[in-house]
């Protein structure tokens, strides 16, 4: 246990870390400042983005070309650590960028934020309370909302629900938002928060029946009203896919949605690797990717049961690949402004919209959703994958450059696997 870590300046804090836990291996004690950006002004930058920084953590920032989406070629910066992700991807948008590429649609933009309050009295008394207040929550809020308001969004309905049935003496006040191009978090639970201490002096004032107490107020990061649509389809005579007629492959395809529509323990690992594409661009974006997690997931199981994010079907010998997700992101706040990477990755992006932002998203989880089933129902995704990897397995094992070269060139035409690299360089080594 120790008091006060939260105190010490930056090199006091590495310097407990590395007393505590690092201290017999000079290597690792070295790694922190190797990871130290020269560029003072920007250290602290990232040193202040979160609390007790003792140093820098990098990801790749990767670009995946050739994304065709409503007629417009976009290139898309990626931020992630898995090998063959981007290249899987990067097949995809070319492939659909030469079948008429991503079409899209953005149904609403919505957000939702709760207050949570308990009652003891007679539901009628509340319900009479919040109708009086309701519109002393929009008069007050308004100097919290005004700048919003001017960029078309604010609070769109403030709702009194009876949560009763589900949890005794619930009650929530359901409010929702638009929040033009920002994710709005801050905007949304200062609004909630506000609104929360107009509601409790209301009650003591007007509120004689009854108990009535607040328990929170907080976004919810479930957004399905903030939904963006992508999809993709093509005649079956030109879904010739790694040597796999047309015909055949888009009927295994659409039964491997079936399969992940079927059994959760498959619906997860496809579900996953949607999530490869999304989160790499909503990390790259500055986007908060737990939220995006959490709300695709709830999102697949809002018929209760987990299911495929994506949908695939043949008609009229077309082959039809959709996704629909809940995005709550934004292109303007946030890290947008302040992380450089983020910044120049927005730029890279033509500086979109938060509409235009959900779109590319959606496009690049649909994408990379069908490199991953076309690899499964195919070859198989160790191929592509051992071969990406293989330039990890070298570097793991302090490969020089004509060494990778080397062995690189030998798997080819090679199934790669851990041992039988490890054998090979052996071989080449003691050669
Ligand atoms: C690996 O990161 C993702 C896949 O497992 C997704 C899938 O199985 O559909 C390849």
């Amino acid at each position: 246990m120790i008091k006060g870590f939260s105190k010490l300046n930056k090199q006091e804090k590495r310097n407990w870390v590395y007393n505590k836990y690092l201290s017999n291996n000079l290597q690792e004690l070295e790694i922190f400042s190797k990871y130290d950006l020269s560029d003072e002004k920007l250290q602290l930058l990232h040193d202040d983005f979160i609390e007790n920084t003792i140093g820098n953590y990098l990801l790749p920032f990767a670009i995946a070309p050739n994304f065709s989406i409503d007629g417009h070629y976009y290139t898309v910066p990626m931020v992630l650590e898995e090998s063959s992700v981007v290249a899987a991807v990067s097949k995809a948008a070319k492939f659909w960028s030469e079948r008429g590429g991503f079409k899209c649609e953005v149904q609403s933009m919505e957000k939702v934020g709760h207050i949570h309050l308990f009652y003891e009295g007679d539901k009628q008394i509340l319900f009479n309370f919040f109708n009086q207040i309701e519109p002393i929550l929009y008069k007050e809020t308004e100097p919290l909302t005004e700048n919003m308001r001017k960029r078309g969004g604010g609070i769109s309905s403030i709702i009194l629900k009876d949560m009763t049935d589900n949890l005794e003496h619930h009650y929530q006040v359901f409010v929702t938002f638009l929040t033009g191009d920002a994710m709005g978090a801050n905007f949304i639970n200062s609004c909630l928060e506000q609104m929360t201490q107009i509601i409790e002096r209301e009650a003591l004032i007007h509120l004689s029946e009854g108990s009535l107490e607040v328990l929170m107020s907080i976004l919810s990061n479930y957004t399905p009203q903030c939904l963006v649509r992508a999809e993709v389809s093509a005649p079956l005579s030109e879904m010739t896919y790694n040597d796999i007629e047309g015909n055949i492959f888009a009927r295994d395809f659409v039964r491997a949605i079936a399969v992940a529509d079927a059994d959760v323990y498959r619906a997860v690992t496809h579900n996953k690797g949607v999530m490869n594409g999304v989160d790499a661009v909503v990390i790259a974006t500055g986007n908060d990717f737990r939220a995006v997690e959490a709300a695709c997931h709830a999102y697949a199981c809002r018929g209760g049961k987990y299911k495929s994010l994506t949908q695939a079907y043949i008609k009229e010998d077309r082959f039809h690949f959709k996704i629909e997700l809940p995005l709550a992101i934004g292109t303007v706040g946030g890290l947008t402004k302040l992380h450089p990477m983020v910044k120049i990755a927005l730029k890279i992006l033509e500086n979109p919209t938060a509409e235009i932002l959900m779109k590319i998203i959606a496009c690049v989880g649909l994408a990379q959703n069908f490199a991953a089933v076309s690899s499964l129902i195919t070859h198989g995704i160790q191929k592509g994958h051992m071969k990406m990897h293989l330039v990890n397995i070298l570097n793991q094992l302090g490969a020089t450059i004509q060494e990778k070269e080397q062995v690189i060139a030998h798997f080819i035409d090679k199934t790669v696997s851990h041992r039988e690299v490890v054998q090979f360089l052996n071989q080449l080594r003691s050669s």
